[in-house]
């Protein structure tokens, strides 16, 4: 029904026939011409939050950088766009800088994550001329020495080290990442930070520039957040003291939740970003520490989420009596891992019928062989029909990057629509593609 588009891309309508309309096109139409699944992404919306975020912080600190988190999605026409902008990146992958290089990302603007970096990831970072890495483990602080010092000429690194303040975001647990029980960062408590400073101060290639925390995804608690900068502007302070150490840089995550549903609320970026920055104003005067630091954050849902949307074709409507009805879509598990994988909520809408009153409930099961392969299990609709076109927003984020091949079913085609215009930005994937790595020895 209507009175759930705020969860929709900005440019949502509904046109007076009833159908959804993004980008000023008709999702009937989308669905016609480029098949489904299919994920439409606003243009309007990917704009929007990145200047949302941006202008949040810029007008709270002197020195900001917006890094996108771009395991969240990433594609050639969004580092295009990102690059424009003045966004950085947060990449974890060799493909990942691959499409920053090809847009033509300056080098200085990718921050370089990851828990288990590989020597050809490393490589194939510093021969693209990133020189900021965050190290997580005390292997990040050994392969980048080596790999810079064989560089010709040598490189010098600056190295951000990842803490694990042990603090609980609150977050579902596969989205909690500073607790002490986490494969993520370097304990504070337990002197594995401090010991992975020492060496980075010891290695002749590498600078000690910043510090960098993520306590998790999909975080509401902003208390946890606030105790987490306290903690880490803690560490700041004791490891000037020990080892005088120039605080340079400092990344607080991203990390910052969404809603998917109507019993959620969007983390606002403005709010969070001035509570964020007296925050961290206070904490270093607290402290004495300069205020002269570079503040990095890096969103990935909170830009891309709300810019998507997934529309799906209905191929089966089983009514099981006494038991429940369920409306089969031709996606599920292979496009949106994240309601099996974490008990995600989402909406569900007819696209063309959106005005028609929800009477009934469903289950929207997915067509992939899997019991738990159910993206929604109590879905309000109108009474569904087979042919009707269903439509799940906030699907922008962490869907198409986490799907799988599963049962052999190609993976979906992206859209970009703007003022009326819809560009194919990713083909449907065909058997062909499927099948091209496969050797039939
Ligand atoms: N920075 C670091 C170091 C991260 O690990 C992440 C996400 C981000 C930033 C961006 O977080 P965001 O703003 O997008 O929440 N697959 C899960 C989410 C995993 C997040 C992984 N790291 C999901 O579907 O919800």
């Amino acid at each position: 029904m209507s009175d759930s588009l705020e969860l929709f891309p900005a440019s949502a309508r509904i046109s007076p026939a009833g159908r959804l309309q993004i980008g000023g096109c008709d999702a009937t139409r989308l669905a016609e011409e480029f098949g489904t699944p299919l994920y439409v992404l606003d243009y309007a919306t990917i704009r929007e939050q990145a200047a949302r975020a941006q202008d949040a912080f810029r007008s709270r600190w002197q020195s900001v950088l917006v890094l996108y988190a771009t395991k969240a999605y990433f594609a050639p026409f969004l580092a295009r766009l990102y690059r424009q902008w003045g966004l950085g990146l947060d990449v974890t992958s060799e493909a990942e800088i691959v499409i920053a290089r090809h847009a033509g990302f300056d080098p200085n603007l990718i921050y370089v994550h990851g828990n288990n970096k590989t020597r050809e990831e490393i490589r194939a970072a510093l021969d693209t001329g990133i020189s900021h890495f965050v190290i997580d483990n005390f292997e990040d602080v050994s392969n980048l020495e080596a790999l810079a010092s064989a560089m010709t000429p040598p490189r010098a690194v600056n190295c951000l080290v990842r803490l694990s303040p042990n603090i609980d975001a609150h977050t579902h647990r596969y989205m909690t990442t500073g607790v002490a029980d986490s494969k993520f960062g370097l304990g504070v408590g337990n002197g594995m930070a401090e010991r992975a400073a020492l060496e980075i101060l010891q290695a002749p290639h590498l600078r000690l520039v910043g510090l960098h925390f993520h306590i998790g995804s999909q975080v509401f608690d902003t208390d946890a957040l606030r105790e987490a900068l306290d903690a880490v502007l803690d560490v700041a302070a004791d490891w000037r003291a020990k080892f005088n150490f120039d605080f340079r840089e400092l990344n607080i995550g991203g990390g910052w939740g969404v809603a998917y549903h109507e019993t959620q609320t969007t983390l606002d970026v403005e709010a969070f970003a001035e509570n964020t920055t007296s925050a961290l104003r206070a904490g270093l005067g607290a402290r004495s520490l300069n205020e002269d630091l570079k503040l990095i954050v890096e969103p990935g849902r909170g830009l891309i989420a709300r810019a998507g949307v997934a529309l799906y074709r209905v191929g089966s409507v089983k009514m099981i009596p006494g038991v429940r009805s369920y409306v089969a879509i031709d996606g599920g598990i292979g496009d949106n891992v994240r309601p099996a994988l974490y008990s995600a909520r989402y909406n569900a809408f007819l696209a063309n019928r959106m005005n028609e009153p929800a009477t009934q409930e469903y289950a929207i099961a997915g067509r992939y062989c899997e019991q738990g392969d159910v993206l929604i299990e109590h879905a309000a609709l109108p009474e569904t029909r087979v042919g009707d076109l269903l439509v799940m927003p906030v699907a922008g984020a962490y869907q198409l990057p986490m799907a799988s091949n599963y049962n052999l079913i190609p993976r979906p085609a992206v859209v970009l629509v703007q003022d009326g215009n819809a560009r194919l930005v990713r083909r449907r994937e065909t058997v062909e593609d499927m099948l091209a790595c496969d050797l039939d020895v």
